[in-house]
């Protein structure tokens, strides 16, 4: 008989959430009064194909992260650690506490609450049928790339209203149109056969990447996209809160219904 498939999950929140200017961190905002890491576990630690969840947080948060999660009864979560300076810093911290005999690694942000089994189910199976599969979903909008004056370019401009003032005055232009039909936005949860992810990590240390799959890319090696969902959204500036409690009064009665704690 094939042995069964042993799969670990990662899951990065270590980050400051600066984006957010909320007064507690953001892994501890709540959505329909359930913290934003809680949730996600949640969905994690329901998921039967995961057996083990290992989780990388900042080290002023470490204790308030550990208390949640006993609190909250999510015992697939076995190890709490401080992550590090970036995300790929912290995923490569989750890596190094991996079993030895993991098969494949799904990484899932704790900045994204409303993932779904179904979107885990997928990401996973696409991975065990070519080792790397992403979760992500056509982009809607037109999208133009930018020329920016010289003082801006490689900087991150920032989304909000005194942002959008401070970039007026510095004469931005249409540098040309993109293709939208051949663009996805890209989500996690993101799912490795193990040595390929380590692999990955390992050869690129100093790349600044947002996402794993950009590691696994950079060898070479051809990465699955699966369908996730408009509203696996990621918390990051204050209106994607307005949204969230939206999804969440959306998602509680098909959940309260399965009875699914949510
Ligand atoms: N993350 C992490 N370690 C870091 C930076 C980010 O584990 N050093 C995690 C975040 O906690 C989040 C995920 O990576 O779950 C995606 O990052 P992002 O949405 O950028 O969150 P933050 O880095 O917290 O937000 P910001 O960039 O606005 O500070
Ligand atoms: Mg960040």
């Amino acid at each position: 008989m094939p042995k069964p498939v042993k799969i670990e999950a990662i899951v990065p929140a270590a980050g400051l959430g600066v984006r957010l200017k909320t007064a507690v961190a953001k892994p501890f905002v709540r959505i329909d009064d359930c913290a934003i890491i809680i949730r996600a576990l949640r969905v994690l630690s329901r998921n039967a194909a995961i057996s083990k969840i290992i989780v990388l947080a900042h080290n002023k948060n470490l204790a308030k992260v550990r208390r949640l999660i006993e609190a909250d009864g999510l015992s697939k979560v076995k190890c709490v650690r401080r992550g590090g300076k970036t995300r790929r810093d912290s995923v490569a911290a989750g890596l190094k506490l991996l079993d030895k005999d993991t098969d494949f690694v799904l990484i899932h942000d704790a900045a994204r609450p409303f993932v779904t089994g179904e979107i885990i189910s997928r990401v996973v199976s696409g991975a065990q049928d070519c080792g790397a599969c992403i979760a992500g979903v056509p982009l809607k909008p037109t999208i133009k790339s930018i020329k920016y004056p010289r003082m801006l370019r490689g900087r991150q401009v920032s989304p909000d209203a005194s942002g959008q003032a401070s970039i007026e005055k510095k004469n931005i232009f249409v540098d040309k149109t993109l293709d939208r039909r051949n663009i996805w936005e890209i989500q996690t949860p993101q799912v490795f056969r193990r040595d390929l992810i380590i692999k990955a990590h390992n050869k690129f240390k100093n790349l600044d990447a947002t996402d794993d799959a950009y590691l696994v890319e950079k060898l070479g090696y051809k990465v699955r996209v699966c369908e996730g969902s408009y509203f696996n959204i990621k918390i990051t500036t204050p209106e994607d809160l307005v949204f969230a409690e939206v999804i969440a009064k959306r998602v509680k009665p098909a959940c309260r219904q399965a009875g699914i704690k949510r």
